[in-house]
């Protein structure tokens, strides 16, 4: 596990995003797991940055993002479709008919997340993995449980995550309390995972994730055992662990 340290949110973006890149340029076809909340806006504008100045190109890029709120179509503003297309797809090459999430609307969701597991199977397994963490470790929307899940499932959204959502709808009843992941174990056979915290809210469950057991009440803990995953915090997110005994991190300024 790598851990990089950056000194605040707009390096991280122009970090994050530059690590990206790379992988999309090197590639010949690259399955990118992409993720949504408010981590990650300002790596895609950053993608979408190189994009615009030429030194990106999304064409050969398939994306599978990590989850959808259940009962939410893919028109919904608050939708995780929309996210992406409004913060990333509608500003890069991508071709729309190459980027995957899940119908929140789907008749039946069991078949819904077979049609998914079979998705990625289908093409290849994810690349690259972009991963933010909720405010009680999950990952995708893999919510604290006596289990790590294996494949797509619907979820019953913790209290927790639904408090730190609701405000991106007009009021908390409003907000899905189910929604469709990809499971840990998906998460997991991806061969590079990219995680992003930034801020001092994240800094409790950072220390819990990187330096406590492996365990699935701390869903994004079981990181600790892929053999290829960057870390990439800015300063605040980091703080539980600078200095910390046995944790090897590099500072980049
Ligand atoms: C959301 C998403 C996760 C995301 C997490 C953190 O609920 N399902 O994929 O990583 O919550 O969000 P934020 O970056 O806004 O803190």
């Amino acid at each position: 596990m790598e851990i990089l340290i950056v000194d605040n949110p707009s390096k991280l973006a122009n970090y994050a995003a530059t690590f990206i890149a790379a992988r999309v340029n090197q590639a010949e076809r690259l399955v990118l797991g992409l993720a949504t909340g408010s981590t990650p806006v300002n790596t895609y504008r950053e993608l979408s940055a190189l994009y615009r100045s030429g030194k990106l190109d999304f064409s050969k890029v398939v994306s599978i993002n990590l989850d959808e709120y259940v009962g939410l179509s893919a028109e919904d503003k608050q939708s995780y479709r929309q996210f992406m297309n409004e913060n990333l797809f509608n500003h890069v090459n991508i071709n729309l008919a190459n980027t995957h999430i899940f119908n929140g609307k789907a008749e039946d969701f069991a078949q819904e997340c077979a049609r998914y597991d079979s998705l990625i199977v289908e093409k290849g397994g994810i690349d690259l993995q972009l991963l933010g963490i909720g405010m009680n470790g999950h990952i995708g929307f893999n919510e604290p449980d006596d289990y790590f899940s294996m494949t797509s499932h619907v979820v019953d959204l913790s209290t927790e995550t639904i408090l730190s959502n609701a405000p991106y709808f007009e009021s908390v009843d409003q907000m899905p309390k189910q929604a469709l992941t990809m499971g840990i174990g998906q998460i997991f056979k991806a061969k590079t995972i990219l995680l992003l915290a930034t801020g001092e809210s994240k800094s409790a469950v950072i220390t819990s994730a990187l330096l406590g057991p492996v365990t699935p009440r701390c869903p994004a803990s079981i990181l600790q055992l892929h053999q290829d995953v960057t870390i990439l915090l800015d300063c605040e997110a980091a703080r539980g662990i600078l200095g910390a005994k046995g944790v090897y991190y590099k500072e980049i300024h």
